[in-house]
């Protein structure tokens, strides 16, 4: 054999003997603390991290529930009854997500934040009062298009810390892309 089929073989056993072995210590330390539920000890040091970044999630969605509900109710024009039914299933969509976090966080043992008085500070995206059909729309568009972004980044960070969570997230960056998609057709066709 000659010495790169060596190394070549040498590398493949290494990854087979390594790289995909179970962490016995930590299959062993599942059996421990077995009040934190689905977090077990080996979940690392990102917990508090990922918790508070989901609370901040948490709160943009809310505000957003709020934006859209607002709009929902105030938005008149020709075209307000289509754009108005329109807001309201994004209203809706938006508290499914809120609902999602929420559960989420309360399994990884933390507090899901509902405290009206620090919502509009926590959220990534504004409230809004814009009293015409555009500036709903252009509003609710950035509104979107920062949570894209917001997720797209918490995406990125929780990596493979959190599979579940980050599933969680990218469920919810695909909708929040929808949104801002039928929101830019809406404002600019
Ligand atoms: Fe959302
Ligand atoms: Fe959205």
């Amino acid at each position: 054999m000659n010495s790169q089929a060596d190394r070549t073989l040498h590398a493949l056993k290494s990854q087979r003997e390594g790289r995909l072995e179970l962490d016995q210590r930590a299959l062993d330390a599942a059996r421990e603390q077995l009040g934190d539920g689905a977090v077990t000890p080996a979940y690392g040091p990102w917990r508090d991290d990922i918790v508070r970044l989901l609370n901040d999630a948490l709160a943009t969605e809310l505000v957003c529930v709020l934006r859209y509900k607002r709009h929902h109710f105030t938005a008149h024009g020709l075209a307000a009854p289509r754009i108005a039914e329109e807001f309201l299933v994004h209203a809706n969509e938006e508290a499914a997500h809120a609902d999602r976090l929420a559960a989420r966080i309360v399994q990884l043992g933390g507090e899901p934040d509902f405290a009206p008085d620090r919502l509009s500070a926590r959220s990534h995206a504004d409230y809004d009062e814009s009293p015409d059909l555009k500036g709903m729309l252009r509003a609710n568009l950035v509104a979107e298009r920062i949570a894209v972004e917001g997720y797209r980044q918490m995406v990125r960070l929780v990596g493979d810390k959190d599979p579940t969570t980050r599933r969680l997230l990218e469920d919810i960056l695909r909708d929040e892309e929808e949104h801002a998609d039928e929101l830019a057709d809406l404002l600019f066709d």
